[in-house]
């Protein structure tokens, strides 16, 4: 393990449960890092209140006082730097970012998608993995790059779809893979041993297939 640890700042919009994983992990040690800050475009949005509970600095920015996405950006990026971070984490930060933003964290920024990319990039994933008649769903992690849920992915987990499927009890489920997944991944980037190069993701110096390595 590299002795500093890594700063890192956690992007939510709603419950922030994944937040709350990695919050967990990080008190355990088991990540080399800290989240220095947590930061939501929603007021209402319950992460902040994890950040609050655990200590950590929670900032409301909010997109409406905004006139172009690219102001809001511009503001997220002041604020975030300010924290020097490492690594960017997109835990459920439901906005579209900025070809500027992306590029200023490039290589150092994170997402998790609640589908087996390249499948069901946007919304309404749940639903759409059912109605396709899909046997399994999941959830990836990714680096992020310009192109909307399409950068390299690192890991892979999967649950099974049954018949007559529930799209909320398959989303419980996704999230429960979540919560493992994404704080092992953090701390694969906190430890040095996962980079994006040439946009491909790379675990202890072999470069992943475009699925990641997979779990579950
Ligand atoms: C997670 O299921 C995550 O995969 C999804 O939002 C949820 C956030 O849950 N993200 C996206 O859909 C991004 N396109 P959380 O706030 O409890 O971590």
């Amino acid at each position: 393990m590299s002795p500093t640890p890594k700063s890192i700042v956690v992007l939510v919009s709603g419950n922030g449960s994944n937040l709350q994983a990695i919050i967990d992990q990080v008190e355990q040690n088991k990540i080399n890092g800290r989240v220095t800050a947590v930061i939501a475009n929603k007021a209402s949005a319950y992460g902040l209140t994890r950040a609050e509970q655990a200590g950590i600095p929670g900032i409301f920015i909010d997109h409406k006082s905004f006139d172009s996405r690219d102001a809001y950006d511009t503001k997220m990026m002041e604020v975030i730097d300010q924290y020097q971070p490492d690594l960017i984490v997109l835990a459920g930060f439901m906005r579209i970012l900025t070809p500027a933003f992306v590029d200023h964290y490039q290589g150092r920024m994170l997402n998790i998608h609640p589908s087996l990319l390249p499948k069901y990039k946007g919304l309404d994933t749940h639903q759409r993995a059912i109605d396709a008649g899909d046997h399994e769903h999941g959830a990836s992690v990714h680096f992020v790059t310009p192109e909307l849920d399409g950068g390299p992915v690192v890991l892979q987990s999967k649950v099974p779809i049954f018949s007559e499927q529930d799209p909320v009890e398959l989303a419980e489920r996704v999230q429960e893979q979540e919560r493992k997944m994404y704080p092992l991944v953090v701390s694969w980037f906190c430890d040095g041993r996962l980079i994006m190069l040439e946009n491909k993701a790379i675990l202890d110096g072999e470069t992943l297939s475009e699925m990641g390595h997979a779990i579950g």
